[in-house]
């Protein structure tokens, strides 16, 4: 039968909201990862700058909205770093507050600069920030950030926002006194002080924190002495990493070669075989999605 006979037989499948599976626009399954997100990288310098000169015109009140979200550079996308994971700068500036607030995205921070008196309240419970610092927020705790000290203070939050925007199980809420009361302030197992984890030493070391505390997000401290690499096979999982110390130079096989500091962010998303290597003695923190991914089936790492 030839096309023009079948053109009211296909426009009577669309009618009905069917899409016949021999004649697909395009196709829905295919034999490997093509991934769409690409090794990008964001500087600390430019971010800092940027949020200064927000911090003249974003006013207080929107202080937990002054921050800068790290919008991988592909065509269509305008929020997500990685498929699962958005990172943002955020600062803080002294004597603000930025409200409290709780969603059903998790969250976490790794501080990159604040002075004693910075501190995050998740459920009543402070938690003092100090740069290096890594301090989580499970779904739905309530959350909001005080700087009292004399200085702006500066993180990178990690959210698994476009995981529960593609999940469709997005809740936000104010807290509705503001900020929440601090009701507790010893130590708390929702803050990781920078590096303490890989314990002394000087070897290589890879330590994970917060096992099983965000459902979505793997996060490890990475110690690599200077000159020393490490290499990561094509992998389904997405990575995120920022240097807490020292420069780290990170090659992809798509040409990427950058080198990072602290502060810096440089996102590799599924599917890129890539290396670092320590140009000086480094720690880097880790952010992936692995556990999302080994929770549904879906970690894969290509064979050698
Ligand atoms: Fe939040």
């Amino acid at each position: 039968m030839n096309q023009d006979a079948l053109a009211p037989y296909y426009a009577d499948l669309a009618r009905m909201s069917f899409s016949p599976g021999w004649a697909r626009p395009a196709p829905s399954i295919w034999p490997a990862p093509q991934p769409k997100f690409k090794p990008a990288v964001w500087r600390l310098v430019a971010a800092k700058a940027a949020l200064d000169q927000a911090g003249d015109f974003v006013p207080v009140e929107q202080a937990e909205r002054r921050n800068l979200i790290m919008v991988n550079p592909i065509e269509g996308n305008t929020y997500a770093t990685t498929r699962n994971i958005v990172a943002a700068y955020q600062m803080v500036k002294a004597g603000e507050t930025a409200r409290s607030h709780r969603h059903s995205p998790a969250a976490l921070r790794l501080v990159v600069a604040a002075k004693p008196g910075t501190y995050t309240v998740v459920n009543g419970a402070r938690i003092d920030m100090l740069p290096g610092d890594v301090v989580l927020t499970p779904s739905w705790s309530w959350h909001g950030h005080v700087n009292e000290s004399d200085a702006t203070s500066y993180w990178i939050d990690f959210l698994d926002v476009p995981f529960v925007q593609h999940a469709e199980a997005m809740f936000f809420e104010h807290h509705p006194e503001g900020l929440v009361t601090v009701t507790s302030t010893g130590p708390t197992p929702m803050r990781f002080p920078a590096g303490d984890p890989l314990g002394s030493g000087k070897e290589a070391k890879i330590a994970e924190i917060a096992k099983d505390v965000l459902p979505t997000f793997g996060l490890h401290f990475v110690r690599l002495p200077a000159s020393t690499r490490a290499d990561v096979a094509k992998t389904t999982t997405n990575y995120v990493y920022s240097p807490v110390r020292g420069a780290v130079r990170f090659t992809a096989e798509d040409g990427t070669d950058e080198t990072v500091g602290p502060g810096d962010v440089i996102a590799m998303p599924c599917w890129h075989a890539h290396s670092y290597q320590a140009e000086t003695d480094a720690v880097i923190f880790r952010v992936s999605d692995e556990p999302l991914l080994a929770k549904l089936g879906l970690t894969r790492t290509q064979p050698e």
